[in-house]
């Protein structure tokens, strides 16, 4: 896919739209080869990579430097950065110095910013000034603590009809497509049924019209809680650890580098080095 419009039909054919996180240049550049309809730069970046508890402390330099790796990696597909915490909710100018950041220095397709009602004139104004906007409602972790926890969102009728209330919102506000987090499956379907925009779905059962997962989380790599609507499909961790542990042990017996990883020159190169 190269285009909002190419999300779009793939929402009229009914083919689920494929997108996977990812951080830097080799995990982009196997999103790419393994097919996938667009890359994240998501914040989760903070958790999976930097080694924080919370998407809050990422920043706009740190979404810049890795959205660049990832688009050199992955040069032939949809990249779509996140707006880090708090880069969107100041004056329009500083909103907009941000997004210039992202998408003219380092090369997203499109931005993707938290929240319903509170950011659709974000969302009006970066989509007239030409900058496609990804939304995203349900679990929004850079507001989870003021959710009060990373909890299930829309499991009551209240809180279910404002969140199909907040996708029309984002939705009329322009935004090209959602992602909507961690709610009843139920939901996920009516929300996908009552918009336009094709909504991409984290913990939002089948029935969305496309699914995203955090790339560490898909491939069991790293010690983050994951949450029950991850499915690992491998575990690299055990991999990994199992190749460290070979490295450390040959090293210390002396089995590594063998010849075959060693240089040599000819004898009489060392003739009158020896001391
Ligand atoms: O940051 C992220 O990885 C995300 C996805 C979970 C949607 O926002
Ligand atoms: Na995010």
């Amino acid at each position: 896919m190269k285009t909002t419009a190419d999300f779009m039909k793939r929402k009229q054919t009914n083919e689920p739209i494929t997108m996977v996180t990812a951080y830097d240049a080799p995990s982009a550049k196997l999103a790419e080869s393994a097919g996938l309809d667009a890359i994240l730069v998501g914040d989760s970046l903070g958790m999976v990579v930097l080694g924080y508890t919370s998407t809050i402390p990422v920043t706009v330099d740190d979404m810049v430097l890795h959205t660049k790796a990832v688009r050199r990696g992955a040069p032939n597909t949809f990249v779509v950065a996140d707006l880090p915490h708090l880069s969107y909710h100041g004056s329009f100018d500083a909103t907009l110095s941000n997004v210039r950041r992202l998408v003219q220095e380092a090369g997203a397709d499109a931005v993707k910013l938290e929240g319903g009602a509170t950011v659709c004139s974000e969302i009006k104004a970066l989509t007239e000034a030409g900058v496609p906007v990804m939304g995203h409602i349900g679990l929004t972790p850079q507001s989870v603590a003021v959710m009060g926890g990373y909890k299930v969102q829309g499991k009551d009728r209240e809180s279910a009809r404002k969140l199909i209330e907040e996708a029309k919102a984002v939705e009329k506000a322009g935004a090209f497509s959602l992602v909507i987090e961690c709610v009843p499956a139920e939901l996920g379907k009516l929300i996908s049924e009552q918009v336009t925009i094709p909504v991409i779905g984290i913990g939002a059962g089948v029935d969305t019209d496309g699914q995203v997962l955090v790339y560490h989380d898909l491939i069991g790599y790293g010690d983050v809680h994951v949450p029950k609507f991850v499915k690992a499909y491998t575990n690299v961790s055990e991999q990994i650890q199992q190749a460290l542990e070979s490295y450390h042990d040959e090293v210390k017996r002396r089995q590594f580098p063998t010849e075959a990883h060693s240089f040599t020159v000819k004898e009489d190169v060392l003739q009158g080095l020896y001391g």
